[in-house]
């Protein structure tokens, strides 16, 4: 494996701390750049089992500081970038819209000029891997799934940004011939996962017998996906994708967010001891999310048939082991659920 160095963004978040530990421990030659401003979905913590290891690096820097990512890049030189740094939760980009303009769209581009000036107009063996979502899509009615060929229709503030991310990092591509690639990924779950996010809210929430927001009629639907499984793709797609391509990656598993609360509160019952029935007795139907996607479904043929990839988990399995992850991690689930969290949840439900 030749040696490479390597700066992973947004790398002490929930998907950046799986694809740092995956890229640290199966590329030993690699080295490792962690650039994060650990804001509140950052924690170190996610990474403690390899933060010791010779080709891991932590750089504290906000990507919005253009000085700083310069700083950054001019001291390691990459090779590559995977970019995942982002403002990421839907509900918020609902409140404050601007702070995801600062860190997805602007983030993004000092990011990609940071890249285009070191990498001047030597390409070789360089590459830029944008991480992406689904959202950036729209929502699909009853029927049908999103495709690389589907066009960008974005609803949330959140799927704006990232939406809007994409396109420059297109841009870069046809304007300067950057060496980019994208991946378009559905909704991830699993360790680390911060409890904001639907299935981690709702394990806090069974824990502590407290009542299980759920948004509207519950009948919302999501293609739901094994973290680990997603950092797998980045790697394909990163190492092997074909340059200036996007790759849509998902788990093609369906669930109506009613439905999959009622499985993760049938687990939760019989890993906690619990008589079957009683978490379900906690779902609490509440007042729908403005301008609420009604359903993502991704289509992964091309990563399948291009790049052999598929998800190595069922989603009871991955269910099971995040489950389990939650249950012998309290001390995590305590730390980051005190301080600011109480006053994000207790406005974001104050209902
Ligand atoms: P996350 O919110 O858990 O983590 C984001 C990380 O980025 C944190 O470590 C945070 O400290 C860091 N960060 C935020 N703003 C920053 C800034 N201005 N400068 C430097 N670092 C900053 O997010 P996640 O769920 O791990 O998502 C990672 C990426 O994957 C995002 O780009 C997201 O859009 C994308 N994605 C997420 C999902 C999902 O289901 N979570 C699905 C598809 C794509
Ligand atoms: P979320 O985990 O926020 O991901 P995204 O909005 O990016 O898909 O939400 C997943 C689904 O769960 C979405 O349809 C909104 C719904 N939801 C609830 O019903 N209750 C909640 O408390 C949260 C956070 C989400």
């Amino acid at each position: 494996m030749a040696k490479k160095t390597i700066v992973i963004t947004g790398g002490a978040g929930f998907i950046g701390s799986h694809v740092v530990r995956l890229f640290v421990t199966k590329y030993p030659d690699y080295k490792i750049v962690n650039l994060d401003a650990l804001t509140y979905a950052g924690n170190l913590e996610n990474l403690k089992d390899i933060q010791d290891q010779p080709n891991y690096i932590f750089e504290k820097a906000n990507i919005v500081d253009a000085e700083a990512v310069k700083a950054v890049f001019q001291k390691h030189n990459p090779d590559g970038v995977i970019h995942l740094a982002a403002e990421s939760h839907v509900d918020r980009s609902i409140t404050s819209p601007l702070d995801f303009v600062y860190t997805n769209v602007i983030g993004t581009v000092n990011l990609l000029n940071a890249t285009k000036e070191l990498w001047k107009d030597n390409y070789e063996g360089k590459r830029f891997h944008h991480v992406s979502t689904d959202e950036v899509y729209g929502a699909l009615g009853d029927t049908g799934f999103f495709t690389e060929e589907t066009s960008y229709d974005p609803h949330s503030p959140y799927s704006a940004s990232k939406a809007s991310s994409d396109h420059f990092v297109y841009a870069y591509a046809d304007t300067y011939g950057l060496p980019v690639v994208l991946t378009n990924c559905s909704n991830n779950y699993g360790p680390n996962h911060f409890p904001e996010k639907l299935i981690p809210l709702m394990i806090h929430n069974i824990i502590n017998n407290k009542p299980l927001p759920v948004y509207g009629d519950g009948k919302y639907t999501r293609d739901w996906l094994y973290v680990i499984d997603h950092a797998r793709a980045i790697d394909l797609v990163f190492h092997e994708g074909k340059g200036s391509e996007k790759y849509n990656v998902g788990g093609f598993n369906e669930w109506k967010n009613i439905d999959l609360v009622k499985l993760l509160c049938q687990q939760m019952d019989e890993k906690l001891g619990r008589e079957a029935g009683t978490s379900e007795q906690l779902i609490t139907f509440v007042k729908d999310r403005p301008g609420h996607d009604l359903r993502y479904a991704i289509d992964a043929t091309k990563i399948n048939k291009e790049l052999g990839w598929s998800p190595s988990v069922t989603f009871e399995e991955g269910l099971s082991k995040t489950i389990d992850w939650f249950l012998s991690n309290k001390e995590w689930l305590e730390n980051v659920t005190s301080g600011d969290y109480q006053n994000y949840y207790n406005k974001q439900y104050a209902e």
